[in-house]
């Protein structure tokens, strides 16, 4: 059977700006999600993600679009040469999470070597761009692109695309807490884009300041400096409100987080619901902060980018 994989991700900065082609730094997480492609007589994909409540049902119709254009960037007729797709994996499927990136990278890749056609990272991550789309109309690439490479990445969706592996050796504990609400990265990002267009004096002076706030945070992730990496996710997520994308469980989470003790805490992704994640100085603040979030009601889970 062949398999192939794609990463969580977690959008440490730049969520909304980098669509303005504004450069965003995330990171991959050790959580994916596994493809397993079989020969069948009849083509099937069967998800058995963990997922947020409502997450499959509510993405279902953007992930048979997003397969179909998978197919097709991949020049695969699924009624020619029909296979079953099985989507498993330990990265629970939210928004937020990159979950659909990981889709369809895990998806290209385990086609890739069902098919035989020896595909390398960089076609991988064409295709999951592609696979992107069918989840909305114009992605920035940032989460197709960590979930194909992993690591930490500085991004620019260009044209022509541009991202760096980012080198440190800090590491960064993060605690990332769901919300529980899946939301549509399509409307979440078209009413950007209005209230962009209402109010353009308002969005340079946001986006200048999200300029500085993005070249500081990569540097203070290359000189390991965590407590001004965590001030500026604070800043960061004050923007992401002033455009609208955050909401009183994003902002429940992380104020609970900043007074836990985290060094920093913003929203991640698209917003409106999915995730929020907080910068622990350690694994036992990562604990710590862990627990009162979830004495909001909200779950949680751990991970380490970097190094
Ligand atoms: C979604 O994870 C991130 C957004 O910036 C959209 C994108 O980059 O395509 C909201």
């Amino acid at each position: 059977m062949a398999e192939g994989h794609g990463f969580g991700k977690t959008i440490l900065f730049g969520e909304h700006f980098v669509v303005y082609g504004l450069a965003g730094i995330a990171g991959g997480h050790k959580q994916k999600t596994i493809a397993k492609v079989e020969k069948s007589d009849k083509y099937e994909l069967i998800d058995n993600r963990p997922a947020t409540p409502d997450y499959k049902k509510e993405k279902l119709e953007e992930q048979k679009h997003s397969m179909e254009l998978v197919f097709k960037k991949m020049g695969i007729d699924m009624e020619k040469t029909p296979v079953k797709i099985t989507l498993e994996g330990d990265l629970k499927a939210a928004s937020g999470v990159g979950a659909s990136a990981a889709n369809c990278v895990s998806v290209a890749r385990a086609l890739s070597e069902h098919f035989g056609m020896n595909l390398n990272d960089e076609q991988i991550n064409e295709i999951g761009f592609e696979g992107e789309k069918g989840y909305h109309g114009k992605p920035s690439g940032i989460d197709n692109t960590v979930s194909t490479y992993g690591g930490l990445i500085w991004f620019k969706k260009g044209p022509p695309m541009e991202f760096e592996q980012i080198k440190t050796s800090a590491e960064l504990n993060l605690v990332i807490a769901n919300t529980g609400k899946t939301s549509s990265t399509t409307e979440v990002v078209g009413d950007v884009k209005k209230l962009k267009e209402e109010k353009p004096e308002e969005f340079e002076k946001i986006f200048r300041e999200y300029e500085t706030i993005a070249l500081e945070a990569r540097k203070a992730i290359e000189s390991g400096d965590l407590k001004k990496l965590g001030e500026l996710m604070n800043n960061n997520h004050e923007l992401l409100q002033k455009i609208t994308v955050s909401n009183s469980d994003l902002d429940t989470i992380v104020e609970t987080a900043r007074n836990a003790g985290a060094l920093g805490a913003k929203m991640t992704g698209t917003g409106r619901g999915g995730l929020a994640f907080a910068l622990a100085e350690n694994s036992e603040m990562q604990e710590t902060i862990a627990k009162a979030v979830e004495e909001k009601g909200f779950s949680t889970f751990k991970t380490i980018i970097g190094k």
